[in-house]
């Protein structure tokens, strides 16, 4: 089992052949997993096709190693607005770069996955896979880009990668064509939950813990998990496959004027039709191609609006869901319900960074979770809305952890920390803490946290001014935005610290930033900036190589949203 945890590419790679001479790269960058899970999917059927292959995160290799390969294939989400996920950056940076070494002989496709309810679909992908064209390299095969859903198209496109690279592998290898798959080896099939194979947990507690009165309704929540399937370390996430509510199905069905019994076909599931909106279809996201579709069939001027340009469309699903949306387009229900279902996406889980140790709680995951507020029709996210409105204390539910190999705590115990997370990005930190203050490291601990309200908000109050009593938390800076007239945010506070925070990070501290990608995220970043110019007497090119090389040593990590 110790070994089945490894993350994959630091397992021994399999080679099929003695030092072949000719070997399929694989890349991956990857915000929440799939992109990885893909790489390895890609990995296991090559191998089993006896074809040499290596797997790297975009991390873990330079550009100057891909100089000297000759295949390569690529898979790379885009996240937030169009940006290159934490894990490629600083590759992405390397392939932008005029100094950018040629690629001539290289062999490439790539894999673009995306969210095509985003402005900027598969941006990366695409970008990537413009620049190493631009840079020499032979595209073997046009890019592919996926949707949230990408699970069908992703195997046919590792099918077909491994169909034209074997035949070119086996020639440069000069050996004979690979004789056809074998079955995968059982014993390195991991015994651990994973997306495909989740594990049941039983939520045993859930406690609201924004106060009466508060703009927010957060809640804590602890599951009971069985450890022999489900580990994980401070940093990672917990995968939450959810089922839609019931009550949303039945108005949906009686909408569509169908009684649940009919038997349609969603993806490769036959199933009657109850089941599969309970169960299969994502309703509670609104797509863009479903928008689409309803303003070519002439939906209305909202309809028309949100097809036409992408703030709008934000702003028309902001509070829509399928169901909101149907019912103010009734004339234009098909009665195929076939039809409709072509248009819709698959569920797809949720992720949550997990808020405890389990160095502490062996057998228990807890989270922290907002619910926002519903729909027009009164209905809740789709795992927000499970957790903390559906299920009682005693019920269950299908998890598994997706890992974080880039938001860790130090190996050096020593070593000092920073971490910044308002709202419920205070999540992570709660799990660091009570690792490092399990484990006794030495390293001291500095929190900045921010929430609308003092009163209200202080997510964990009486635990914080614990640690922070017992010399745990060395310091904690808050920014309560609504309890004064002017807006004060986690980056006010950064920059008021900017002297000690300069010292810190001079003397070796590490940088944790998790909570909202849009908008914090990128203002704290500029508040660091300004600190290294300020503080540091540094130019503003220099701060920002300051940046990179802080990322580089893996001292300015973020898991942001
Ligand atoms: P607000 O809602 O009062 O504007 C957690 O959500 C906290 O983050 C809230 O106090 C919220 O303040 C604050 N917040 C909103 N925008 C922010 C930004 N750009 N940078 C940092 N914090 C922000």
């Amino acid at each position: 089992a110790a070994l089945n945890h490894l993350p994959l590419e630091q397992q021994p790679a399999v080679l099929n052949n003695p030092a072949p001479a000719a070997v399929l790269t694989i890349l991956y960058g990857s915000q929440t997993g799939n992109g990885k899970t893909i790489a390895e999917q890609l990995l296991r059927q090559a191998s089993a096709m006896g074809i040499s292959a290596q797997l790297h995160s975009m991390a873990d290799y330079s550009l100057k190693k891909l100089a000297k390969d000759q295949w390569l294939s690529l898979v790379i989400s885009t996240h937030g607005e169009g940006e290159a996920p934490d894990d490629a950056e600083l590759f992405y940076e390397q392939l932008f770069s005029k100094r950018a070494p040629q690629l001539k002989g290289l062999h490439f496709n790539v894999l673009a996955l995306g969210d095509s309810s985003y402005e900027w679909f598969c941006q990366t992908g695409k970008e990537i896979d413009k620049r190493l064209s631009e840079l020499g390299g032979d595209r073997f095969a046009e890019r592919l880009d996926c949707d949230v859903d990408y699970e069908t198209s992703a195997a046919d496109w590792i099918s077909s990668t491994l169909e034209t690279v074997k035949p070119e592998l086996a020639e440069a290898n000069n050996i004979a064509p690979f004789p056809v798959a074998q079955p995968l080896d059982q014993s390195t099939v991991s015994q651990l939950a994973s997306k495909e194979d989740p594990q049941t947990a039983e939520l045993v507690t859930i406690q609201k813990i924004t106060g009466r009165g508060s703009v927010k309704d957060t809640y804590h929540l602890e599951l009971a998990i069985n450890p022999e399937r489900i580990q994980y370390q401070p940093g990672d996430s917990l995968g939450i496959w959810a089922d839609n509510d019931p009550n949303q199905v039945a108005q949906l069905l009686a909408l569509l004027n169908l009684t649940g019994e009919e038997v349609l076909t969603f993806k490769d599931t036959k199933e009657n039709i109850r089941t599969l909106l309970l169960k299969h279809i994502e309703i509670t996201q609104v797509s863009k191609p479903l928008i689409q579709w309803l303003a070519q069939a002439g939906g209305d001027e909202l309809i028309q609006q949100a097809a036409s340009d992408h703030q709008s469309f934000i702003q028309y699903v902001a509070d829509r869901q399928l169901l909101d949306v149907l019912s103010a387009q009734q004339s234009l229900l098909p009665d195929d319900p076939g039809l409709l279902l072509q248009q819709l996406k698959g569920i797809t889980p949720r992720l949550y960074s997990i808020a405890s140790s389990q160095t502490v709680h062996e057998d228990e995951v807890h989270l922290t979770i907002n619910l926002a507020s519903p729909s027009q029709s009164g209905f809740h996210g789709l795992a927000s809305g499970l957790l903390c409105n559906r299920l009682t204390e005693g019920d269950e539910l299908q998890v598994y952890v997706e890992p974080n190999r880039h938001f860790k705590l130090p190996a050096n115990e020593a070593q000092n920390i920073i971490m910044i997370g308002p709202g419920t990005g205070i999540a992570p930190f709660r799990s660091f803490i009570q690792q490092r203050h399990e484990l006794q490291h030495t390293g001291k601990n500095w929190l900045f946290f921010g929430n609308p309200n003092f009163a209200t908000d202080f997510l964990y109050q009486t635990e914080w001014l614990k640690w922070h009593d017992q010399d745990v938390l060395n310091h904690l800076n808050l920014a309560f935005s609504r309890d004064q007239e002017d807006k004060h945010y986690v980056q006010h506070e950064i920059q008021r610290e900017g002297e000690r925070l300069w010292q810190w990070l001079d003397q070796g501290a590490a940088i944790y930033v998790c909570g909202d990608a849009n908008r914090m995220a990128k203002d704290v970043e500029q508040a660091l900036l300004a600190i290294f110019i300020e503080h540091g007497q540094l130019d503003s090119t220099e701060a920002k190589n300051h940046l990179t090389h802080l990322k580089r040593e893996q001292r300015y990590q973020k898991d942001v949203y």
